[in-house]
């Protein structure tokens, strides 16, 4: 691969050290497609058009808009930052657009819902995302392609005749720079998503070129220098993209891009769908909710997890329910995740390490019997403690009488737990090691 494209134009890691440091963002899916409460794909997934599409824009009127108590339950969660759907692959804009009247300001509720959004989270000292989609199925120059609405339209190639993408391309361009001007600093932009080569009924994909993604970046470097941009534009490069995103699942190992480790970003969902869907039921419990956390940060990356309002301007208590698991958890295991980094030790089986200097955090998946053996440990734990109520942990090393222990290497180190798990989700240990 070539590398056409100016390393300046990506930030250096002192610039975006915040973002691995907060380790836990928030992300928002919310717009019209929360009327029809069955996915934000509901558009394309029932092949719906314009015309009727149009009833949920006719009816959007979040008149509980609770965006202060949105901001305040995602700073109680432990977000450090929030990145909101400006605009969707629907098209609908949040903000008081100057390009199109697909807004917020013209529906029933007649009010930019995203500028006073902007002010709620930045007053509860969150970093500020707009999450911006490269897709749109309404706006009349975007061509039908294999996610448009229209994509099986018998007469889908006819309807592409006059839509012009370089048009589109310069709308895009005058949206972000409206994003990226009216509301202050912006710490993220999350563009979402390229699919060049995915072609459907002879209607092509869209990459690189089609968004002008080179010059759609070299905006946003201009209009806020110091922004993160995500991976999802689709460039041509050899540099490392500020932050890469891998979707709906936990790496194994941490991602590489040209055998180099990467700044990265889990997105995820409380249950099956981003934008809110109420008859979906596959909510995650506590423990996966908190350990899908604690594997990105063992693996030194960071979670974006999404909250989906209803179109009521409300979060669902299933939500604020997984929100307070968050909480819970991490006003009392804070420091085993904010500013930590990958270990430099391998974790036993059915534990997690996160490191942070001569500290190192063991969260504890499957809570043992009585004894968990840290194999060549021995001689280098100075203190160890329960993180959430600072209660000593002791331990024994080879020399322990075997008839109450099982035998160990001279270079384990078993700690003695208490025989009943401790009552918070993922117990932690914290171990002060000698040396770091
Ligand atoms: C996918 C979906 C989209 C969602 C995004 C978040 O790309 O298209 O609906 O916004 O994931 O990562």
């Amino acid at each position: 691969m070539t590398d056409p494209i100016s390393p300046e134009l990506f930030l250096t890691d002192a610039k975006k050290a915040w973002l691995k440091h907060d380790r836990f963002g928030m992300f928002v899916h919310w717009g019209i497609y929360s009327l029809a409460a069955r996915h934000e794909w509901v558009k394309n997934f029932e092949e719906i058009d314009d015309a009727g599409y149009q009833k949920y824009f006719d009816h959007f009127d979040p008149d509980l808009y609770e965006h202060k108590e949105w901001a305040r339950r995602a700073r109680e969660a432990g977000m450090k930052y929030v990145v909101l759907t400006a605009k969707h692959h629907d098209g609908f804009c949040l903000w008081d657009s100057k390009v199109t009247d697909y807004k917020a300001t013209k529906t029933p509720h007649g009010k930019d819902v995203l500028a006073p959004f902007v002010e709620a989270f930045r007053a509860e000292g969150l970093k500020i995302g707009f999450y911006y989609s490269l897709l749109d199925w309404h706006h009349p120059d975007f061509p039908i392609d294999k996610y448009h609405p229209l994509r099986n339209r018998e007469n889908a190639a006819e309807l592409n005749v006059g839509r012009d993408m370089k048009r589109y391309a310069a709308y895009m361009r005058a949206q972000v720079t409206e994003l990226l001007t009216n509301f202050g600093k912006i710490d993220i932009i999350w563009f979402d998503f390229s699919y060049p080569g995915r072609t459907h009924r002879d209607m092509p994909g869209k990459g690189r070129d089609d968004w002008q993604s080179l010059e759609l970046l070299t905006l946003v470097r201009k209009l806020q220098p110091d922004i993160i941009v995500n991976n999802r534009l689709d460039l041509e490069t050899d540099a490392l993209p500020d932050v890469t995103t891998p979707e709906q699942y936990t790496p194994r190992t941490p991602p590489l891009i040209n055998g180099q480790e990467v700044t990265w970003e889990v997105c995820s969902t409380f249950s099956g769908s981003w934008g809110y869907f109420r008859d979906e039921e596959s909510w995650k419990s506590p423990e996966q909710l908190v350990q899908i956390l604690i594997d990105c940060a063992a693996l030194g990356g960071n979670l974006l997890m999404n909250v989906g309002p209803t179109a009521r301007g409300t979060f669902d208590q299933r939500a604020i329910d997984a929100l307070g698991a968050y909480g819970d958890w991490l006003k009392v295991h804070g420091r085993a995740i904010y500013g930590t980094t990958r270990a430099n030790y391998e974790a036993p089986d059915g534990c997690r390490f996160t490191q942070s200097g001569n500290r190192l955090y063991l969260h504890i998946y499957n809570w043992p019997f009585k004894h968990l053996h840290l194999d060549g440990f021995a001689g280098k734990v100075a203190y160890a403690q329960l993180l959430h109520d600072a209660s000593e942990v002791r331990w024994i090393g080879a020399d322990a009488d075997p008839h109450f222990i099982p035998p160990v290497g001279e270079t384990t180190l078993t700690l003695l737990l208490p025989v009943k798990k401790p009552n918070v989700v993922v117990p932690v240990i914290e171990l002060f090691l000698k040396d770091a």
